[in-house]
């Protein structure tokens, strides 16, 4: 399976920068003291940093080579506090696109035992592409005054995402 486990060894890269992505964009809604916004974007990162682990724990499983690859520095500073969550939406369909691949990837080598890992990370894409589009209408609509924006997120916290449940283990524990 080695163009496919190739391909997922690059694909923890890509999770880990989208983890440093948005510890990077959770250290700028701190610095500018939204501490909702934080603590959202902090949680991404941990969850971005899950997905890597997964991916590890498949190639373990898999009895693949586990690579882990360095990861460019993200973007620290921002125009304005919409401007990350526009950066965060791309990210996200870009990761969607990144997931698709590996799965036609799948198809073509016949790892079904793959595509089947892979098929959770669709879903995720999925409702993650989706809050994050959501964020960033609040975002927008509450760009004048942040403080609508750290409500909303006060009243939606909590809500765990029932994908967890049935999310694929993690290498050393999910966080
Ligand atoms: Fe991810
Ligand atoms: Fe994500």
């Amino acid at each position: 399976m080695a163009g496919f486990a190739d391909a997922l060894n690059g694909q923890i890269g890509y999770e880990f920068a989208a983890s440093q992505q948005y510890i990077a964009i959770a250290a700028y809604y701190d610095s500018q003291t939204l501490p909702e916004l934080a603590t959202h974007f902090y949680r991404q990162a941990i969850e971005e940093r899950n997905h890597a682990m997964m991916i590890v724990q498949y190639l373990l499983d898999a009895d693949a080579d586990v690579v882990i690859p360095g990861v460019e520095a993200p973007p620290t500073s921002f125009a304005a506090a919409v401007a990350p969550v526009s950066l965060a939406l791309a990210q996200e369909k870009r990761v969607t696109e990144q997931i698709v691949e590996l799965v036609k990837l799948a198809r073509e080598e016949g790892e079904l035992v793959g595509e089947q890992f892979l098929h959770w990370f669709l879903q995720e894409q999925r409702e993650e592409v989706a809050s994050m589009t959501e964020l960033l209408t609040v975002v927008e609509r509450g760009r004048d005054n942040l403080l609508h924006v750290e409500e909303y997120l006060a009243r939606s916290a909590g809500g765990e995402n029932a994908l967890e449940a049935g999310a694929p283990p993690a290498a050393g524990g999910a966080l």
